[in-house]
């Protein structure tokens, strides 16, 4: 199966792209940049403004579609929902029999701008002519080490401690994107986790000790109904299978016995 996956340049595209070979998928990846690489085929594309994404669908059986351009507003717009749409119809056009688009647990629950613009493309992909499935996952552990880093930067990390993630692992959420390819279209919407809910203040001791910070967690609960939404497990799932690697393996692979990098 000949398959497309845009965004491959990204974090989850590097988990995506090897495990989609490893499974036997002749793979074409999507940048907007030119690159070039032995064991796939790379294609430059722009889903914000179309240039080259009919040629990149042609001849491909299946979609995965990763290619996201967050909190960025009216680009966002032009990126996800819009490219969205040209992709979508680009893909229909070329007769690809399946559109695997990934999003996020909470899209429709928790009130971010850049998930308001994550469902209207899944309403996109739903509503348009290819045989499709939405995948939504939880936050990787590599967003919320992320987050972290900024935040402690300036002194102590700043968090709302009641408020629940579930981290999952990119290389497990790409096997049940390979999964999903080799078993076909859902035509609805499959959610994906980590093991663990933990709350921000355990996930932020866990990274503190792993990197041997001392840096405080200054408390500060989320007003109004984000912050209800997110302490009620709004990004979190009860949808099984879940994935098997924790906030904890994360930290163990990325800081080691060492501390901090
Ligand atoms: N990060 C998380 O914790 C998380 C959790 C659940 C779901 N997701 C979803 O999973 C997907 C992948 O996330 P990620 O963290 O891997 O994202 P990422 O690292 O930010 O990668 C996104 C990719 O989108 C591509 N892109 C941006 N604008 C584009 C445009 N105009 N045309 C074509 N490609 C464009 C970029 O590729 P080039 O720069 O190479 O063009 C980039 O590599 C996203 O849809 C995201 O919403 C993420």
């Amino acid at each position: 199966m000949k398959v497309l996956v845009t965004g491959a340049g990204g974090t989850l595209g590097g988990a995506v792209l090897p495990r989609l070979l490893a499974d036997g998928f002749a793979v074409r990846a999507m940048s907007r940049r030119r690159r070039s690489d032995p064991d796939e085929e790379w294609v430059a594309a722009d889903l914000a403004t179309g240039e080259g994404v009919a040629e990149s669908v042609r001849g491909m059986d299946a979609v995965v579609h990763l290619a996201s351009a967050p909190n960025r507003g009216r680009h966002t717009y032009q990126v996800d929902v819009l490219g969205t749409r040209r992709l979508v119809v680009a893909a229909g056009q070329a007769g690809v029999r399946h559109l695997v688009y990934i999003s996020i647990v909470g899209v429709d629950r928790v009130p971010f701008g850049y998930y308001r613009h994550k469902l209207a493309a899944e309403q996109v992909v739903s509503a348009g002519p290819v045989p499709w499935t939405v995948l939504r996952a939880t936050q990787f552990p590599q967003f919320f080490d992320g987050l972290l880093g900024m935040a402690g930067r300036l002194g102590p990390v700043i968090g709302d401690p009641a408020v629940l993630a579930q981290p999952v692992d990119p290389a497990e959420l790409a096997a049940r994107i390979s999964h999903r390819l080799t078993t076909g279209p859902l035509r609805g919407v499959e959610e994906y986790g980590g093991p663990q809910v933990l709350r921000f203040d355990e996930a932020v001791r866990a990274w503190r000790s792993a990197r041997h910070s001392r840096r405080p967690l200054l408390p500060v609960r989320i007003p109004g109904r984000l912050g209800r939404v997110l302490r009620a497990g709004a990004l979190t799932t009860r949808a099984t299978p879940t994935g098997t690697r924790t906030w904890a393996d994360h930290l163990a692979d990325t800081y080691g016995g060492t501390g901090r990098r």
